[in-house]
């Protein structure tokens, strides 16, 4: 498995390379799966408002109603209409693509298994909501959907195998077509925004939004759509008669095909066996994480910076316990911590001038890779470099592998993310034997922990703190991520040894 996903991580790496090259990063909508999935489902849900104002809850007057829409009142409530059915297959392919790229981008495992556990479901809801939606136009389609669905139902032992009989006479009453109606308007909207809560629950300053240009862009997208290729319906159904012409909608009744070639009872053993696997993918093979980052209290000054900064939302800040002079101490949470480090990284105790002559302490840190081991790290490579444009490179172990670029004149440093990078030490790095300093990490818009390229820099710019001392010549300072792609290894290769050039042309 872990070699199918890292090949689907390559591939996922190209097309997000491809996209970059046509969109700002920042617009990439690879980026922005997730929240493009919550603006279909706003679209769907206005639309849909809309649509509920002429339908009609009724088996004879379904239809009626839906043709109304479609063909009287097309400028706005056939438009609506369409709206409806292409956000929702817009949402459907804008989930599949997301669960892929959290799949392949190993986004899946350890601490994060949750986020993926509490996805699945999600994929049956948004199905079973898609087939409720198709039935309540009651055509020729609703009818071979509820067919088939009597057949999938009636094929589960213990229930009574009735359904499909009532459908075959046409007996559906008024009460089972509200039934439809009630779930499709209400009871599994309301189940999957529960779901969809608890869903993101773990993660912390989520962007439900996608930025403006790619929502208008993708909204106008569904417009054109819409009047280009207006939803309609099939015939209206006819008691003892099966159509014989269907335009399925792939994206939602993908499903009743397999009934129809295979039997109801492969249909249900393949979309069971697909959700089971999905439920393993987190253990198959399980993530090996480190310890969860460690508080110590005597260098906290309770500023809170580490619990905004952390990705997963692990660390809150609670009554100080210490009677020490701040107000609040962080407390990590061990079962959300994916030890990243981006808290040491934003600890203002975490600073290299610190304590030189002892080891260095923070105020939280990980057990695993500690402030102190990275200064000693970083004194020994530094002490190691020679030559003229002598520079230091900080990477991230989820971007391009630095040691690759280490020579006499390159000392390189691997972080777990490049926001556990305190930005004292760039200048501690050269006040001691080098040049120039090139923070790397993952590739624009695509941190593996969320928010280490923001933070850096963030930091590193000044807007947010602990800020890069004044100081520091900022010329000496490059900042450049790339993902572990041979054209993108290539292109930090060349932007080292310009900034080396830069900094010394001998070099
Ligand atoms: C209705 C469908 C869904 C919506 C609207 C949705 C939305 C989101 C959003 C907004 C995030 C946060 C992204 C971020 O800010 O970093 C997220 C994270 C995540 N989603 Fe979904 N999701 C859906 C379905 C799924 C499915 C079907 C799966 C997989 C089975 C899945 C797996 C994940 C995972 C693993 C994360 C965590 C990523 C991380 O920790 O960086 N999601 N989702």
């Amino acid at each position: 498995m872990e070699a199918v996903r890292r090949i689907g991580n390559n591939i996922i790496l190209s097309i997000e390379l491809l996209l970059n090259n046509g969109f700002p990063s920042r617009l990439n909508p690879f980026y922005h799966l997730g929240s493009l999935t919550f603006f279909f489902f706003w679209i769907v849900l206005v639309s849909g408002i809309y649509v509920f104002i002429f339908f009609e809850t009724s088996v004879a007057g379904a239809y009626p109603s839906v043709e109304y829409m479609t063909h009287d009142q097309w400028w706005l409530a056939g438009i609506m209409r369409s709206l409806h059915r292409y956000a929702s297959d817009a949402a459907v392919i804008s989930i599949f693509l997301h669960m892929l790229r959290e799949f392949f981008r190993d986004h899946h495992r350890g601490v994060r298994w949750f986020s993926w556990i509490t996805g699945v479901p999600t994929l049956w809801l948004v199905v079973i909501l898609g087939i409720t939606g198709y039935w309540l136009v009651w055509d020729q389609l609703a009818q071979y959907v509820a067919l088939a669905t009597a057949e999938m139902v009636d094929w589960i032992p213990m229930i009574p195998s009735v359904m499909v009989f009532n459908f075959l006479d046409n007996q559906i009453t008024d009460r089972f077509f509200t039934l439809m109606a009630f779930l499709h308007l209400l009871g599994l909207p309301v189940a999957l925004v529960f779901l969809l809560w608890t869903h993101v629950s773990r993660i912390s300053q989520i962007d439900f939004n996608p930025p403006r240009p790619l929502a208008t862009g993708a909204f106008l997208t569904l417009l054109v759509l819409s009047l280009v290729k207006p939803a309609v319906s099939h015939a209206p159904v006819q008691a003892g008669h099966s159509p014989m012409v269907l335009n399925l909608d792939w994206f939602y009744l993908n499903i009743y095909p397999l009934v129809d070639v295979m039997g109801p009872g492969w249909a249900w053993g393949i979309s069971t066996g697909v959700t089971a696997l999905l439920l393993m993918l987190p253990w198959m093979p399980a993530k090996k994480e480190q310890p969860a980052a460690e508080v110590n209290l005597e260098h906290c000054n309770g500023c809170g910076q580490c619990a905004k900064d952390c990705p997963y939302g692990s660390i809150s800040m609670r009554r100080r316990t210490d009677g020490k002079k701040s107000e609040f101490e962080p407390t990590v949470n061990p079962t959300l911590c994916t030890a990243c480090g981006i808290c040491s990284g934003s600890c203002v105790s975490s600073n290299p001038f610190r304590m030189a002559n002892a080891t260095l302490k923070t105020g939280i840190e990980m057990p695993w890779f500690t402030v102190d081991a990275l200064r000693q790290e970083v004194k020994s490579k530094l002490g190691a470099l020679s030559g003229a444009g002598r520079v230091m490179v900080f990477g991230c172990e989820h971007g391009m592998d630095v040691t690759t670029l280490q020579d006499p004149g390159v000392a390189v440093v691997s972080l777990p993310c490049s926001g556990m990078l305190p930005p004292s030490m760039l200048d501690y790095v050269l006040k001691n034997g080098a040049e120039g300093v090139l923070v790397t990490g993952c590739r624009d818009g695509d941190c593996y922990h969320r928010f280490g390229n923001t933070w850096t820099e963030q930091r590193l710019s000044g807007e947010r703190e602990p800020e890069l001392f004044k100081r520091v010549d900022r010329a000496r300072v490059v900042e450049f991520r790339v993902s572990d792609s041979s054209g993108e290894r290539q292109a930090l290769r060349q932007r080292l040894e310009a900034f080396r050039r830069s900094l010394s042309p001998s070099a």
